[in-house]
């Protein structure tokens, strides 16, 4: 299929739903986490029961989330969220499941209705106890020197950025739009995902097998390769560019 065919079936379908990872961020500047050079390659992932239990794993999970916190104040949307806002704004874009927590398709002007951040966002700092909300600015504010895990203010709990661990529940309320999405998607397509991490890798395969037409755009070969429809092997940003003049008149 050319991606003139593929800009036909998007114009003739719709009820289009995006599902995207770490890979539709790297154009702007985000690492994703499996790549070389990956978040993954600098750092071993924290289970939730671990960051519950050290002190020594909460002080690297934050050490983390300090330098991603530095990096996304100068991240702004590049054209591959752009081009899922293009497609709701002409009315063709059924929602959006993200597992990526840097708010970037927000930012890009998705509307708040349409995201489903299946992994939560780093934009929002809570107590694991009392469920108090605290601006990550100002968390990180505390971290500086050899600091120790940020502590609530009102109860004592553990601070955490709202995202889920490895080990840690996931959203009910996102997974359950996630399926919902998932059973009546008419287009459904991957940008940027390895595809590695289940939950969120099953809701493509639920879209297949409730109809959906599936299409995969990522620069790395994935595990569901060999049942899409429509396959863009490649940067997303190229595909964008490649794909936009067929879809002018949409
Ligand atoms: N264009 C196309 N594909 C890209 C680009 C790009 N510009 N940049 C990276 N990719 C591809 C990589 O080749 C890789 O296959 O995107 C994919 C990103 O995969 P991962 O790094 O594994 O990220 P993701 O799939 O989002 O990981 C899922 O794993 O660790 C957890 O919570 C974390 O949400 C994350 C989840």
């Amino acid at each position: 299929m050319t991606l003139q065919d593929f800009a036909r079936k998007i114009k003739e379908t719709g009820d289009v739903v995006c599902f995207t990872g770490a890979g539709i961020s790297t154009e702007s500047g985000v690492p994703d986490f499996r790549s070389p050079g990956g978040i993954w390659t600098q750092y071993a992932p924290v289970y939730f029961s671990e960051f519950l239990s050290s002190e020594e794993a909460r002080v690297r999970v934050w050490t983390m989330k300090r330098k991603t916190h530095e990096l996304y104040k100068d991240v702004r949307p590049n054209i591959g969220h752009l081009f899922i806002c293009s497609l709701c704004e002409r009315g063709k874009l059924l929602g959006l499941i993200t597992q990526n927590v840097d708010g970037l398709h927000s930012l890009a002007g998705l509307p708040d209705d349409k995201i489903v951040e299946l992994h939560g966002t780093d934009r929002i700092v809570h107590c694991l106890s009392c469920g108090k909300i605290f601006d990550p600015d100002q968390v990180m504010k505390g971290l500086a020197g050899a600091f120790t895990s940020p502590r609530c203010d009102a109860c004592g709990g553990l601070l955490k950025s709202a995202t889920a661990s490895f080990g840690q529940c996931m959203p009910p309320q996102a997974m359950r739009r996630a399926q919902e999405l998932s059973e009546v998607a008419g287009i459904f397509i991957v940008l940027g995902s390895s595809l590695q991490v289940q939950p969120a890798a099953s809701f493509p395969v639920l879209a297949k097998q409730n109809g959906a037409f599936l299409a995969i755009v990522n620069r790395e070969a994935t595990p569901l390769d060999e049942i899409v429809d429509f396959h863009y092997r490649g940067p997303i940003g190229a595909f964008c560019t490649q794909l936009g003049p067929w879809l002018s008149d949409c």
